[in-house]
């Protein structure tokens, strides 16, 4: 099977712009390129930071975007967001029995499940207070078969200390849950807006490039807090015995001008 990994809108009002982007225009691109090329997917999540303030304006103007786009797709929340005003768009989202924007979704013996990892009160941090845990957990213990996390924060350090200072809070909890759980397969993260990839604790994990906005790897490599560097989805393909993952940069995609073709001799 196969699925589509967004992450990081960070929308605006339509035409608005964001650190010298439109984040709306490249959504829009992504949208496109993804129905174009990938309507064989399953589905598609946004693991997080669907706007840039939280505003009901915003997440309506997804909302009337993603009503034309064919694929399922599962909305996250991040710390840009407004849990209430989501909710209060999306009166239909998928929320777990306290309120989160936890749901679970099996594909055949696969488990995918969509965690909520926002703080409230307002904290960019990572938070996961033991009735989100309490959800995690069940989930976990009834799954059929291999189990995928989608979560906005990463629960360690990448290295890069203006996200290390957010990532999220209850880590320690949060390992102990997954710890030693030979079903978990993969973890999916967003919030940090670029590529990385590893294993932690045995789980393999991955993060993307947002769609308007990057955290330079390096602070101080460009003069702005934020970079510009290429937006990516992601495409991933499941099958018995490979997880495979693709990035592709849709929006710096151009062809080339045909070369000359040197003739062999
Ligand atoms: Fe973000």
């Amino acid at each position: 099977m196969k699925f589509i990994h967004v992450t990081d809108l960070h929308l605006v009002a339509r035409g608005e712009m964001l650190w010298g982007n439109d984040p709306f225009a490249r959504l829009d691109a992504c949208l496109q390129d993804i129905a174009a090329y990938h309507q064989d997917a399953a589905f598609c999540f946004i693991s997080g930071d669907l706007t840039e303030r939280g505003e009901k304006q915003a997440y309506k103007a997804l909302k009337h975007r993603l009503a034309g786009f064919p694929l399922k797709t599962v909305l996250m929340l991040g710390n840009h967001d407004t849990r209430e005003h989501y909710f209060e768009v999306f009166q239909d989202a998928p929320a777990d029995a306290n309120g989160y924007a936890q749901q679970a979704l099996d594909v055949g013996n696969r488990r995918f499940l969509f965690l909520d990892t926002v703080s409230e009160p307002f904290n960019a941090a990572g938070w996961y207070c033991q009735d989100r845990q309490a959800w995690l957990q069940e989930r976990l213990a009834s799954a059929p078969g291999d189990i995928y996390i989608a979560m906005h924060h990463p629960p360690f350090d990448i290295n890069i200390k203006y996200m290390d200072r957010i990532k999220l809070e209850h880590h320690q909890a949060f390992a102990g849950l997954i710890a030693g759980n030979p079903k978990v397969r993969h973890l999916f993260f967003g919030h940090v807006h670029r590529v990385v990839f590893g294993s932690w604790r045995g789980v393999p994990y991955s993060a993307l490039p947002a769609l308007n906005h990057q955290v330079p790897l390096v602070g101080g490599s460009v003069k702005s807090p934020y970079s510009d560097e290429p937006p990516m989805y992601g495409v991933i393909t499941l099958n018995e015995d490979q997880v495979l993952m693709h990035y592709d940069a849709f929006w710096d995609r151009k062809e080339l001008p045909d070369p000359p073709r040197p003739r062999k001799t």
